[in-house]
């Protein structure tokens, strides 16, 4: 069976060799120890459909899929240009232009592992667009009309839930993880759990945590543990 890190390294190489800076696209995708508890946490629950929500280019999306082999997994990402994502860091990189959007490198990867076939990309935002004004002038000022993104996590739901497992690392602000937690919970199977990235002590970290807790106040027979970067709540 293939190590989560392994899996990792095969996506990065392969997204690599289509030209993305590897530098670049680790920064915004999971390390080495995050794909390793996400893999086992989810190795526990052996779901059967998964709900991954913030693909960016794909390597946490090629890890489920390489090591979770009988999974049905169903993708939602804002989807815009993969430069983009370097206007919006606070760490700025040097890159050459990628105007292919994020799911255009999702779709490739999947395909040369010949793991499409599972999976089901959709564009759009989950359950809100809680951008500020800076980062709607950014976008303006490159072009994206960030508010024309639909919002289709609701019928996503109600389409191809209700889902074994979610693994949930998209917008991070504390409100956005309250909205998407509320709106992905009703639609996790009882005994499944939703997993999140980036529960650490810095600035994100601190968002997703106080976005789970305000979460919690209102779902308060819900178990959230925290396991380095990786948070889980059982269902
Ligand atoms: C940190 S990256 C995801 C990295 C990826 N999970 C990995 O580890 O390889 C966050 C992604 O979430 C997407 N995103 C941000 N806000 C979103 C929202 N409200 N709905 C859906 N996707 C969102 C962005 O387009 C970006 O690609």
């Amino acid at each position: 069976m293939i190590t989560a890190k392994e899996a990792r390294e095969r996506a990065l190489s392969f997204l690599s060799q289509q030209g993305l800076e590897r530098e670049f696209i680790e920064n915004a995708s999971v390390t080495v120890d995050r794909a390793e508890k996400l893999i086992e946490i989810s190795r526990e629950k052996k779901p059967q459909k998964i709900l991954e929500i913030g693909t960016f280019v794909g390597v946490s999306t090629a890890v489920l899929g390489l090591c979770l082999p009988e999974a049905q997994i169903v993708c939602v990402d804002a989807d815009f240009p993969v430069e983009f994502q370097n206007v919006l860091c606070l760490k700025q990189f040097e890159i050459k232009n990628h105007q292919q959007t994020n799911l255009y490198f999702v779709e490739q990867l999947l395909k040369h592992f010949g793991i499409l076939k599972r999976f089901t990309l959709k564009r759009g935002f989950f359950s809100c667009c809680l951008a500020n004004k800076q980062e709607l002038d950014k976008a303006a000022s490159y072009g994206i009309k960030l508010e024309d993104r639909a919002i289709i996590g609701p019928e996503v739901c109600e389409e191809y839930g209700a889902f074994d497992l979610a693994f949930l690392d998209g917008d991070h602000r504390k409100e956005a993880v309250k909205q998407d937690l509320m709106l992905l919970s009703g639609y996790i199977k009882s005994g499944g759990a939703i997993v999140l990235d980036d529960v650490g002590l810095d600035y994100w970290g601190r968002e997703v945590r106080q976005g789970v807790e305000e979460f919690l106040q209102e779902h308060p027979q819900k178990e959230f543990k925290i396991e380095g970067q990786i948070g889980s709540i059982s269902i």
